[in-house]
């Protein structure tokens, strides 16, 4: 990149080109529209229509009818794609995550729903067993340990059922060694070959999901016999490496990721602007349930402006050189930008 040479002041003053809002507009080097956002959205398999999330106000668990209409207004406004969660009924919930691959169940129904309503809408199914297990860790346990291929043969069948089902997009977040390939290899042996893989290939394990756990019910960590009983950093990676996201990202690409995400956002956009710079690769980031729930407590609070605070996150991901943006805030942003 060619820099004009730095002329001493007077002859350059910065701020000429901050003078008014014609200008700041005009030399503005990136911006946000509803074309960057992903809507991250929770259903649930219960009769209510719409369920508060308490960690996550303006946040609800949609039912499934709620949620075809949730599709039908993301095309109105212009949002590309739904990455959906699941919040199942506990009872469902077993040691294994025996529902996580049901062909009749909450997931499946979700993006038939929605896929109906809005074709135009891309769907995407996280490949993960964390909602569907009672001990919430994303993987088969056995011997306190969880065991990363058997898992991978688990994520295998709930990606293809989520294919089938009509999912455009599969985005494994369980950050098992392989898994990538293998759903690749499974989508192209059964037909699937127009589905993509964006791969949670930079996932942290990190303290910025708290609230995604109450928003899906997530299995308390530490009630299963395993050995790292309250956290996941046994899979997912260390927040003191920036590095290792790099190898994590050359493999999922050479496995088949058609994209790849880093996760959290805000806390980690060195990673994403290495991605970005290393790969020519589309790069996402997936603004989580505690970026979501700081923003808004600070704001209920009356510490920051809240619809300031939210664009200027989301902009910051475009700065740092984001295809687009996982976001709770999807709907709000794209009715404020005017899609
Ligand atoms: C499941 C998954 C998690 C999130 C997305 N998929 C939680 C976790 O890995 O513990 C977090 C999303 C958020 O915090 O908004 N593996």
């Amino acid at each position: 990149m060619t820099r004009a040479p730095l002329a001493p002041y007077p002859a350059l003053r910065p701020r000429r080109l901050r003078q008014a809002p014609w200008i700041r507009d005009l030399v503005r080097e990136t911006s946000l529209a509803p074309s960057d956002l992903i809507w991250s959205m929770v259903v649930h398999d219960g009769e209510a229509d719409r369920i508060k999330v308490p960690s996550m106000p303006g946040v609800e668990r949609l039912s499934v009818r709620e949620a075809a209409k949730a599709a039908v207004r993301a095309r109105a406004l212009g949002i590309p794609a739904i990455a959906v969660f699941p919040h199942i009924d506990g009872a469902k919930k077993d040691v294994h995550g025996s529902e996580a691959a049901n062909p009749q169940g909450l997931i499946a129904n979700a993006v038939k729903a929605m896929k109906d309503a809005a074709p135009e809408v891309g769907i995407m199914c996280d490949v993960a067993l964390d909602p569907f297990t009672d001990h919430g860790h994303d993987g088969v346990i056995q011997g306190g340990r969880v065991l990363n291929d058997p898992t991978i043969e688990r994520l295998v069948e709930q990606g293809l059922m989520q294919a089938a089902a009509g999912a455009d997009i599969l985005a494994p977040s369980d950050m098992m060694d392989g898994r990538v390939g293998a759903l690749r290899t499974a989508l192209e042996a059964a037909g699937h070959q127009d589905v993509m893989i964006m791969s949670y290939a930079a996932k942290y394990a990190s303290a910025f999901y708290g609230p995604y756990r109450d928003a899906i019910g997530s299995g308390k960590l530490g009630s299963g016999q395993v050995d790292n009983p309250s956290d996941k950093k046994t899979y997912q990676m260390d927040p003191g490496n920036s590095d290792e996201a790099l190898r994590e990202v050359a493999l999922d690409i050479a496995e088949g990721a058609d994209m790849v995400m880093v996760k959290p956002g805000m806390p980690y956009l060195d990673i994403v602007r290495r991605v970005v710079e290393a790969f020519a690769v589309p790069t996402f980031a997936f603004q989580v349930s505690g970026e979501y729930a700081m923003i808004m407590a600070a704001a209920a609070n009356g510490w920051i402006d809240e619809e300031r605070a939210i664009l200027e996150s989301l902009g910051g991901f475009k700065r740092a050189g984001c295809a687009g943006i996982i976001t709770y805030f999807a709907e709000r942003v794209a009715e404020r930008l005017g899609g």
